[in-house]
């Protein structure tokens, strides 16, 4: 019901009469009041008039109703520990594939390699839960993929020169806009769920605690709708994973990345080791030619250019 009256409020008509709402949905005025009542209570700027009700300004609310055709898996939470735990909790309870637990901010985001991962409002924070049909050992090319996918939505939706690191940071003008970690669990070398929890600088700044990061705000100067960042990557995603054999993700992550052919220095949680990033395999594990000639494939670790 939500969903259909901001539709009908963002329409050309502009102000739209209590009757004809009710007549739209069905329902009796009261009930349209009530409902109006509610979203100005979630913050959608709603001006009661003379005439009837309208929109007096934008809103970029990331309420399920705001994603028609996956309102039932998404939750959202204007504040949350961290969209990773709830994520895991739901999954182990069985929630259907391509759940979204997206969150306004998080208290105690999750970075990778047990970093802090600043969650101030106007980022976007958000874990997939995804059940794909795949082996264990394939299932990191789905991080790849979603790498890949949010690096072209990036590109295509605010002409951004957005590139991935290895493994799945995304950088515009060698400056971290977006990271991701990933948690799974299985059954017989079979994924149960793997999630994928993605944040991305949109309107925050977290340059001034972390100077190697970027956001939208701070490239272009102005706002930009965390809604039509996260509608076009799921789609985008969605889609990919729907019709995409698991093959075709590495060889296309590789037109994106700057890590290749470069002198990198890896961190794991056990070592440190410096060399020529040479090529990264099927499964996304990184091949790195050492200072004295040798090889060495690096399976996770973070990747500094
Ligand atoms: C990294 O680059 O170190 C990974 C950052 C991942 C951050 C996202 S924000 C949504 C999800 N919830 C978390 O606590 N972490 C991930």
């Amino acid at each position: 019901m939500k969903g259909r009256i901001l539709k009908a409020l963002r329409s050309d008509e502009g102000i739209v009469s209590g009757e004809a709402l009710s007549r739209m949905l069905g329902v009796s005025r009261v009930s349209v009041w009530k409902h109006i009542r509610n979203l100005q209570a979630c913050g959608y700027p709603i001006a009661g008039t003379a005439k009837g009700y309208c929109l007096s300004g934008s809103f970029d609310a990331l309420f399920p109703w705001e994603f028609p055709g996956r309102e039932s898996r998404m939750h959202y939470f204007s504040e949350a520990a961290s969209t990773m735990d709830i994520a895991k909790e739901m999954a182990r309870r069985g929630c259907p594939h391509f759940t979204v637990v997206i969150a306004g901010r998080q208290e105690q985001g999750r970075g990778r390699l047990k970093r802090v991962w600043l969650s101030a409002e106007g980022g976007l924070y958000f874990t997939m839960v995804l059940r794909p049909p795949v082996p264990t050992a394939q299932a990191t090319r789905i991080n790849f993929l979603a790498a890949l996918v949010l690096a072209q939505t990036l590109r295509r939706l605010y002409g951004i020169d957005a590139n991935v690191k290895w493994p799945n940071d995304i950088l515009v003008n060698g400056k971290k806009i977006s990271g991701m970690l990933s948690e799974m669990e299985a059954e017989s070398d079979m994924v149960t769920f793997i999630n994928i929890g993605i944040g991305v600088n949109i309107n925050n700044d977290p340059a001034g605690r972390e100077p190697g990061a970027t956001s939208l705000k701070r490239i272009f100067g102005k706002e930009f709708s965390r809604k039509e960042l996260l509608t076009g990557f799921l789609d985008a995603f969605e889609n990919r994973l729907e019709s995409l054999s698991l093959d075709a993700v590495i060889p296309e992550w590789k037109l994106y990345t700057l890590t290749l052919g470069r002198p990198v220095k890896i961190v794991t949680i056990r070592e440190t080791v410096e060399g020529v990033a040479v090529d990264v395999d099927e499964n996304g594990a990184l091949l790195l030619q050492l200072p004295d000639g040798s090889f060495k494939k690096i399976v996770s670790g973070d990747c500094f250019h």
